[in-house]
């Protein structure tokens, strides 16, 4: 059993999270492989497919999206799990405060993610905190995050990862 983490990523945060899940669930004796979503790639290797992309203007990146419609049959078909990295994730986000933590907890999933969850049959979908820099996100995102009370800066919340990758690997191990 080899499991595809597949991502997008524009400037390496949900790299960094795809890396991270893979070397986790290989380190519990679950072989992962993650690779980029443009990639050529023989679905037919893995058994199991956990998909993410950073999120840019609430949707997926369209690498990610064309990733979906290229591989439909063959995601559809295997356990499948989805997340989405942006500035507001599941349990925490790039605004420490009290309005950071009511927008993780009232985070519906974007009308895409719903599609994809059904369409697929996803088994499960988690939102992350990425990460941002200065200039990353344009003028619009700038006075989103700071008038907010928001921060620039890696906001990945590690262990909240690791977690989800050691759920992934119990649950495939049961496949
Ligand atoms: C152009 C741009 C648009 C973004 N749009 C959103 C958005 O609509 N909602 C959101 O929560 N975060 C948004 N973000 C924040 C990113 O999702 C976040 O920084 C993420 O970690 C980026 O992942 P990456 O480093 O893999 O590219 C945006 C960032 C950029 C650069």
């Amino acid at each position: 059993m080899t499991v595809l983490v597949a991502f997008a990523s524009a400037h390496g945060s949900t790299l960094g999270i795809a890396a991270r899940i893979a070397d986790r669930l290989s380190h519990l004796g679950v072989p992962a492989e993650a690779h980029e979503v443009r990639e050529p790639l023989d679905l037919s290797r893995f058994e199991a497919v956990v998909l993410g992309s950073a999120v840019h203007t609430r949707q997926w990146l369209p690498e990610a999206a064309a990733f979906v419609r290229r591989h439909r049959a063959e995601l559809a078909s295997r356990p499948l799990w989805l997340f989405s990295v942006s500035s507001i994730g599941d349990q925490e986000s790039f605004f420490e405060n009290r309005l950071g933590r009511w927008m993780s907890r009232h985070h519906p999933d974007s009308a895409e993610v719903q599609r994809y969850r059904t369409a697929l049959r996803a088994r499960g979908h988690r939102n992350f905190a990425g990460a941002v820099e200065p200039g990353h996100w344009g003028i619009l995102g700038a006075a989103f995050l700071l008038g907010l009370g928001g921060h620039h800066g890696d906001h990945r919340n590690w262990p909240a990862i690791d977690a989800w990758a050691e759920a992934i690997a119990r649950e495939v191990r049961r496949v």
